[in-house]
């Protein structure tokens, strides 16, 4: 637990009036000063890659609401405008289709490095179920999102997906197929299909906003985890988070934007799919239905399994174990950088996402979908059994004393060391590098 006492001076009149009333540069100025450990490496920096990533599809997607027209019948044409005539709009555009998948590219590599570093061990266990749920409502969004072109993948990701409700009659008869028309307002996918669709999607990136607020909030409550998996123990861990951490995210947003907009301006389709440039056809079903890259691995698992309603079950399982994770790993320690026997499971884990994210892609048949089952089998057996068998068998590797020791070598940060759990004074962290 971090506890962080504000050292903000008001300096003049207003700003002390100010603080008497609303401590707005007070929040401001302990953000910028809040204790940090100094040993963060670049996956760190994902974080504020995602809360970038987020203010862009928001505001480009204000201004493509602007010209937008939420009607089954103006909708693909609305589209084209934008593209031919609306001025910037072609790069209005495309920067929101491929910031969606830059999104999410972000999005993956932030989990992962949770997953490695057990950021989601205590105490951070709701940092990191407010972070599944931040997927959850993404991975709604962007759904919603793709249907808005309403072209011939909108339309019929749109059928199938919605369609999956509809496995619930074979539970109670009739009950999956009043959902579906429930959410169709129809007894097809239709226009007033695609109003509701464009609703929500304009309301969810504030969902989105809102949760990140508490996201934020909480990880300042506990402090950020590190590379060591070591709790923050003595002043000379931390540094503080300006300068130190807004230069090193900044670097990192920069390298982020050029491959984002290497993207935008010279493959601005490469992540899309064809047929989306084609008009929605209700009565013409496309040979393959393929969702975006980053839906894959799901789609995968969804149609690995054979029966209808277990491959639905098993597609939101997959998302959903992530909000237990914090309880499956039985592991003392955080890091998989000392985890010997937990580090291959990890790396065949990834392998594991990777191979269904390919098999997603592909026709459910032949290898593939022998693929398909094998990793499926393995994504859950990682979670049910390697998490909380490997933590209880395994010895770890020797670990450094603390997050000061792992960056120098030796204790001799620990000079600094308080007495009695006192408050870390971020002052305090930046004299350390002298004392190097
Ligand atoms: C809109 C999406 C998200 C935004 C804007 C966001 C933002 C952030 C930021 C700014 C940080 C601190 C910097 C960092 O550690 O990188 C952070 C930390 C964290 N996030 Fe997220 N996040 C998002 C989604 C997620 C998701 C999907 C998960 C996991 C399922 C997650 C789990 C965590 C955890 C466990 C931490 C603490 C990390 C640590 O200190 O090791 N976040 N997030």
């Amino acid at each position: 637990m971090v506890h962080h006492e504000s050292s903000y001076q008001p300096g003049t009149a207003i700003e002390r009036w100010l603080d008497q009333r609303l401590p707005i540069i007070r929040m401001a100025a302990d953000f910028a000063a809040f204790p940090t450990p100094r040993n963060l490496n670049y996956w760190w920096t994902f974080g504020g890659i995602l809360t970038f990533c987020l203010a862009v599809q928001i505001i480009t997607g204000i201004v493509l609401a602007m010209h937008y027209q939420p009607n089954d019948a103006l909708a693909f044409d609305s589209v084209e405008r934008i593209m031919r005539d609306v001025n910037w709009g072609w790069l209005i555009r495309y920067t929101h289709a491929v910031g969606a998948s830059m999104f999410f590219l972000a999005a993956y590599i932030h989990i992962f490095r949770g997953l490695y570093y057990g950021s989601y061990k205590a105490p951070r266990e709701l940092v990191w179920i407010l972070g599944v749920m931040l997927f959850l409502v993404m991975i709604m969004t962007a759904f919603m999102g793709y249907s808005l072109p309403w072209g011939q993948m909108s339309y019929w990701a749109v059928t199938v997906i919605t369609n999956l409700f509809s496995s619930l009659d074979s539970i109670i008869d009739g009950l999956g197929t009043a959902i579906v028309q429930w959410i169709w307002g129809g007894y097809s996918v239709t226009g007033v299909t695609l109003t509701r669709l464009y609703s929500l999607h304009y309301l969810l990136p504030f969902v989105i906003a809102a949760i990140v607020v508490l996201h934020i909030w909480a990880f300042h409550i506990t402090g950020n985890n590190n590379p060591t998996g070591l709790d923050v123990r003595q002043e000379s861990d931390t540094v503080p988070f300006h300068p130190y951490y807004t230069i090193k995210d900044g670097f990192a947003l920069a390298l982020f934007t050029l491959l984002f907009a290497w993207f935008v301006f010279y493959a601005p389709n490469y992540l899309g799919h064809p047929d989306n440039y084609i008009r929605a056809n209700p009565l013409q079903t496309p040979p393959h239905i393929v969702p975006e890259w980053y839906f894959l691995p799901f789609y995968a698992i969804l149609r690995a399994i054979p029966n209808k309603l277990f491959g639905v079950i098993a597609m939101f399982a997959s998302i959903l174990v992530l909000f237990i994770v914090p309880w499956l790993d039985t592991s003392r320690v955080r890091s998989t950088k000392y985890r010997p026997i937990y580090k291959w499971f990890f790396w065949l884990f990834v392998a594991t996402c990777l191979g269904l994210g390919y098999l997603g892609s592909k026709p459910p048949e032949g290898a593939y979908l022998v693929w398909a089952r094998i990793c499926t089998f393995w994504y859950f057996f990682h979670f049910f059994v390697v998490l909380p068998v490997v933590g209880l068998i395994e010895k770890p590797k020797p670990m450094p004393a603390s997050i000061t020791e792992s960056v120098l070598g030796s204790s001799e940060g620990a000079a600094g060391e308080r007495g009695g759990g006192g408050t870390p004074e971020p002052g305090g962290a930046t004299a350390c590098p002298e004392k190097r």
